[in-house]
Parts: C-alpha cells; structure tokens; sequence
C-alpha cells in the first residue's frame, strides 16, 4: 500500500503532495506540528495532543483550521488509509503562502499537512540495555513549550549525539536540566523521580504526563522542580521518554555508566505499568 497523507483537504499517495515554494513553513519555519502514536490503529491521547495543538497555535497567533471533531475524524481516515498496526501521524499547520515578509500575512489560508509512518518504538534488546546519551548546553530560543517546526537547534543538537554514537542529548541551561532533542528527560535519585516543571524551557509532554501518572499510580515519589546538572550527572537511574520512544533508560552519560550501567528498578516498573497501560487503553478503544 502506497503511503497515503493530507493535504489542505484531500487524501493522496505522498509522492502526489506539493506546497508552493513560498510557504511561510519552508520559507520561515512558521509553523506547528504535533507527532501522535496510534497502537493497533488507535490514536493515544489524541485529545490531550490536540489540547497542545491548539495551545501551539494560539502561541504563534494562528487561527485554528479545524475544529478537534475534524481533526479526530482526519486523523482516524488517515490512520484507515495507511498500512501499519501501529503508527506515529504527523500534523502540521503553517501561515501558508505569501510573498516573503517577517509579518504576518493577512487572508492567508494555513497550510494543513498530515502523513503517517509505521511507528518504530525502542527494540526489546535497547530496552533492556538502556541507550547512550551525551550532554550539551541547550542553546534553542525561549518558548521550547511550543511545538514549533523550526527545529533548528533540535537537529544540530541531536546530530551531537549522532556523531557520538548515542541515542540522545541531555541539555541543561544555566547548570539546569532542561529536556532532550526531541524528548523529555527523568532523573532518580535515591528512589525519588525528580522531573523539570513544565515551563517556557521544555515541551509538555504527553508521554511525560503519562509516565508522571503511572508514577504516582505505582507510589513512586515524585519531586517536580529544577534538577541540577550535578544531580544528573549522580543519578541512580535517567530515563527519556517521547511518543515514539515511549520510556527508555538512559545508561550512559557522555561515555560514564548511570548508577550500575543498566535501566534500574524505578525504571522496570514504570516501563512495565507503561506497556500495560497502553494495552489497557487499546482494549478499551477497540
Ligand atoms: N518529539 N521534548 C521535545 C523537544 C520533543 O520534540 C518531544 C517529542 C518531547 C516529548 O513529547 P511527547 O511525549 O508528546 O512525544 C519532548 C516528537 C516525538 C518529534 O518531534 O518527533
């Protein structure tokens, strides 16, 4: 089956699909995304991705093109028209096309693109062994809680851990950890989950609200507040997690194991209550 997606209101095979050049998306990064995992064809936590959305486009000043009971019926046909059980649907909303200037345009439809790709979570060996990070100072701009698509800083950021050979990059700014490149990061330490707060410096996660949730549900303590670059650097456990990556252990840090070297015991049991909980939410949807 051929990948079908969305375009400004018509399914297509990919190769089909066509923007002007002078989108406001390819010409500026002007834009929002949203990255949704669908398990056996069921979207997780749509109404909480469409929720962040809809706080993305209210953050760049852009008029939502459709309402939540379009966007869900959208991204149920497009899960319908693609082949894989298991899916991450991409949504995308840019200021459209006009001729190129800083300011806002005005009467310019947005430029609505959805496709979806088979979803591709951490292998049971990497969840076993934990993956490799390397740590960077996060340089991004200041409004990191909006899912913009200028990923600019992201990419160069986890190209780092590319050329590293790691799985990710732990950044922290003025000795504070922040978040991943492309994920939210955990650290424990004697048995205690500390997270960053939600603030203007890392995404809200939907994945770390669930990891938090299951936390709590398995009495695990929690300590939400700024986690310093030290307390990193010593924890016993360090997790990422991410819509794709689910929750993974984290067991190197710039090339030093994490605690033993091997995911910990905190981590086991949210990773356990994590793949349980989607079982639960997928029977529940079929
Ligand atoms: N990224 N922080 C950043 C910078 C991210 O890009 C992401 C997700 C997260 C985790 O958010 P969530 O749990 O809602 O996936 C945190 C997606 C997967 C991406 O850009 O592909």
């Amino acid at each position: 089956m051929n990948e079908i997606v969305y375009l400004n209101g018509d399914f297509m095979p990919l190769e089909n699909a066509r923007i002007p050049v002078l989108d406001r998306g390819f010409i500026f990064g002007d834009g929002v995304y949203e990255v949704i995992p669908a398990y056996s064809r069921h979207p997780f936590r749509l109404p909480e991705h469409l929720a962040r959305l809809q706080r993305s486009l209210d953050a760049i000043r852009l008029e939502p093109p459709l309402a939540d009971a379009e966007w869900t019926r959208l991204v149920h046909q497009l899960i319908e028209r693609n082949a894989a059980e298991d899916q991450a649907v991409y949504l995308q909303v840019t200021r459209g096309v006009a001729k190129r200037d800083h300011a806002f345009p005005k009467g310019v439809p947005p430029t609505v693109f959805m496709m979806s790709n088979p979803l591709v979570t951490p292998s049971r060996e990497l969840v076993e062994r934990g993956g490799a990070a390397i740590t960077a100072t996060d340089f991004r701009w200041l409004r990191c809680d909006v899912k913009v698509i200028s990923l600019l800083g992201n990419c160069l950021l986890r190209q780092r851990s590319v050329d590293a050979g790691a799985e990710e990059v732990v950044m922290f700014r003025d000795g504070y950890l922040t978040e991943g490149s492309s994920s939210n990061i955990f650290a424990v330490r004697g048995g205690v989950l500390l997270a960053p707060p939600k603030n203007h410096l890392v995404l809200p996660g939907i994945t770390y609200d669930v990891v938090l949730e299951l936390a709590a549900a398995n009495k695990v303590p929690i300590e939400l507040r700024e986690v310093s670059e030290d307390e990193v650097r010593g924890a016993d456990e360090l997790w990422l997690s991410s819509s794709s990556k689910e929750v993974l252990a984290v067991t190197t840090l710039d090339g030093h194991p994490v605690g033993d070297g091997k995911p910990g015991p905190v981590f086991k049991q949210i990773h356990r209550a994590f793949q349980d909980f989607k079982r639960k939410v997928m029977r529940q949807a079929a």
